[in-house]
């Protein structure tokens, strides 16, 4: 591992402007189950649980599949990977982070340019009003056994996208001009299959950038990769930190 620890330093230390995409990989070390992985949500219950048509149609199915993941994030701490991140963005200031995470750890860890390409549960609206909330009014309503409901009685939805719903507007423009802009695209825990999120690395390509991607398992960009390294990103991420110190 040593040698490839080496060699991804050089390249943030040789690097102008860094784009980075992370996944749920990046947080499995903190304890949230990823997608696709091993042990991943999806051996468990099926994708449509984020589907908006069924949300719409019924919102308890998203909620009893969905509340273990969110006692996962409530809990979560950020891990050496997302540390790394931040670390990069204090010593060198050229990185932005696009996450399809909506646990908010790269913002626990210090990081300030984060994209979040999938929304986060720091805020939930009400359906039928429109009424903003904490994302806390909707984990306290489901730690009391509820459906969370807006005082109108509608149902609340977190601010996350599923799958049927548009991005937000500004994550995904900064995200493709910095991918854009960038001469070092990394990737990190994503199986690169949701598009448009994993539409990114190639805005980095058609840049000319090199494409690194810290990934245990295969992702749809290994092709196109200057470099994959299979590691446990939080170990990977240690090591790469004592060097860049
Ligand atoms: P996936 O679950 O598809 O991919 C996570 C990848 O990280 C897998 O290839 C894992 O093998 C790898 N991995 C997991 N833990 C790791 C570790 N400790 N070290 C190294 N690699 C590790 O997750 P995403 O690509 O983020 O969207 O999934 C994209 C989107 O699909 C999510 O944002 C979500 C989901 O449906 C929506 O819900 C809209």
């Amino acid at each position: 591992m040593i040698e490839d620890v080496k060699e991804f330093v050089s390249l943030i230390k040789d690097a102008k402007k860094i784009f980075v995409l992370t996944g749920a990989g990046i947080s499995t070390p903190s304890g949230i189950p990823d997608f696709r992985g091993k042990g991943g949500l999806y051996e468990k219950v099926s994708p449509d649980i984020f589907d908006i048509n069924r949300f719409y149609e019924e919102p308890s199915y998203f909620y009893s599949h969905v509340k273990e993941m969110l006692d996962y994030i409530k809990n979560a701490k950020p891990n050496p990977a997302h540390y790394l991140l931040a670390s990069i963005e204090r010593l060198y200031g050229n990185i932005t982070v696009s996450t399809q995470n909506i646990d908010g750890l790269h913002q626990k860890a210090g990081s300030r340019n984060v994209f979040e390409l999938h929304g986060s549960f720091e805020k939930a609206f009400c359906i039928r009003c429109g009424r903003e909330y904490k994302g806390e009014e909707v984990f306290k309503q489901l730690e009391e056994g509820k459906i969370p409901r807006c005082k109108c009685g509608g149902v609340l939805k977190p601010n996350i996208v599923f799958f049927g719903e548009p991005l937000p507007e500004d994550a995904l423009y900064e995200s493709i001009k910095s991918a854009s802009e960038a001469d070092l695209a990394i990737v990190i825990g994503s199986s690169l299959v949701i598009y448009p999120a994993a539409s990114l690395p190639q805005y980095a390509l058609n840049n000319g950038a090199k494409l690194v991607i810290l990934n245990i398992g295969e992702t749809s960009y290994d092709a196109y990769s200057y470099k994959k390294y299979e590691y446990p990103v939080d170990e990977f991420s240690k090591k790469v930190m004592e060097l860049l110190k």
